[in-house]
């Protein structure tokens, strides 16, 4: 039953343009995505709502933008050249990858015969000009953090903040997973959305329950189902290399419990080790006694590919023969679809393109005079378009148009000139 769900959530990605397979003209390629019109919309909601407030909405956080390609030097020092590897095994028949530390699923016609395991290293190595040598090896960056870290000092002089204050940054990561899959869940290549937080060292474990709140609230505001998240503490021996103390959110996916999101403790892990392997001096010196001393850092990190599968998943619903998304209307692709009940009266259909262009440069709105107006509700329904706004005769006579709301179904009429200021109501 709930592996059906991902297959339905899957087809229904493809069908309407939220997720295409990557690269699908020429037969796809393995656990690579791409985002159609909606998972685009979804994917930049989800982007701009985590921005406005956790960056926007505080005067504590600063914004950056990175390089996705920094020096090799950083990776060493940040100790993703030794310790950011997984243990591989290879099955010596079939030739098969899988994680040492994950159940090895079973072939249909051998029994794996595996190798002892080896570490692998995630990074997706490249290299910079023409000529590939081991001198001008380059890396994709794992996480966003780095590029936070090596500009500490950067935005210390520029914006002068103290502390406790953080670094926010959205962008790519890469990593070559030994065991992708999962649909979005696990990707070459994706999305985080990471702050890096400074604190006095005497001050990070209340940082770090303050930040569990803050994300726990985060997603029960996007309408998450409660019931369908935990936290979960890392054991010592899974903590990653630079880790004191991690505990994730997880979100009981169809294929079990998975992380969504993670919060760490680095301490001064990065800053300590920046600074001794550049001979930079990055620490921070108190305004009020002079005393220097390494800030230690809480990092909440948001993956934005899976906020958007937790989301889809979370909002999938079957009613009777009606598929609904059942999303917040916030994040919503679009959030008000407008129809002209008949196509071919021609007051009903000016009436309603007028509202559909004043709507439009407002509200991300959508068209649809296609098939009757059942279909149309189904078809937006299954995209979670939250309202449906439809011109009819009555609206030559009165000015009201019928809106339709996506969960409940029903209608009610409303005002015209009203609506604008109904829609923005219920999107506060
Ligand atoms: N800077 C800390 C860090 O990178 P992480 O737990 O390795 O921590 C952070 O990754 C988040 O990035 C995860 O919680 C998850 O949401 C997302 N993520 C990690 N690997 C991913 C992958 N292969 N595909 C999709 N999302 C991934």
């Amino acid at each position: 039953m709930k592996n059906l769900l991902m297959e339905k959530v899957v087809s229904l990605c493809k069908r309407r343009g939220f997720v295409f397979p990557g690269s699908l003209i020429y037969g796809g390629l393995a656990n690579t995505w791409d985002y159609g019109p909606l998972g685009t919309c979804l994917l930049q909601n989800i982007r701009s709502l985590w921005w406005e407030r956790f960056v926007t909405k505080r005067d504590d956080i600063y914004p950056l933008e990175t390089g996705i390609i920094m020096n090799p030097r950083v990776w060493q020092a940040s100790g993703h050249t030794a310790s950011f590897t997984d243990p591989l095994v290879e099955c010596k028949v079939c030739h098969q990858r899988f994680r040492a530390d994950h159940e090895v699923p079973e072939s249909g016609d051998h029994k794996h015969d595996l190798t002892e395991p080896r570490s692998f290293n995630l990074m997706f190595e490249t290299h910079i000009g023409p000529v590939e040598d081991t001198s001008n090896a380059a890396y994709l960056r794992p996480e966003t953090a780095q590029g936070m870290f090596v500009n500490f000092k950067n935005v210390l002089t520029t914006e002068r903040p103290s502390l406790p204050f953080g670094i926010a940054q959205i962008g790519k990561a890469f990593r070559n997973e030994i065991t992708p899959g999962n649909f979005i869940f696990r990707t070459l290549e994706f999305e985080q959305m990471e702050i890096e937080y400074f604190v006095h060292p005497e001050h990070w474990e209340e940082a770090f329950e303050s930040w569990k709140e803050s994300m726990w609230k985060w997603l029960l505001d996007l309408g998450v189902k409660e019931e369908n998240l935990k936290w979960r503490a890392h054991a010592k021996d899974e903590l990653s290399h630079y880790s004191k103390r991690t505990e994730d959110i997880e979100y009981e996916f169809p294929f079990g419990w998975g992380e969504l999101y993670g919060l760490a403790y680095r301490a001064d892990f990065d800053l300590r080790n920046h600074s001794e392997k550049s001979s930079e001096d990055l620490m921070f010196t108190d305004p009020a006694t002079n005393a220097k001393f390494f800030p230690h850092v809480v990092e909440p990190t948001f993956g934005v590919n899976r906020t958007a599968l937790t989301l889809l998943l979370d909002a999938y619903t079957e009613e009777g023969d009606r598929v609904v998304l059942k999303l917040n209307p916030k994040v919503a692709p679009y959030k008000v679809a407008v129809f002209p009940l008949v196509a071919n009266r021609e007051e009903i259909v000016g009436k309603a393109r007028e509202i559909y262009n004043g709507f439009r440069l407002r509200l991300s709105t959508v068209w649809d005079n296609r098939g009757n107006i059942g279909k149309r509700y189904y078809a937006q329904d299954e995209i979670g378009t939250p309202w449906c706004v439809t011109v009819d005769y009555q609206t030559l006579e009165d000015k009201t148009v019928t809106v339709r709301d996506r969960d409940s179904a029903e209608q009610i009429r409303v005002k015209i000139d009203k609506l604008l200021e109904w829609f923005s109501e219920k999107l506060k």
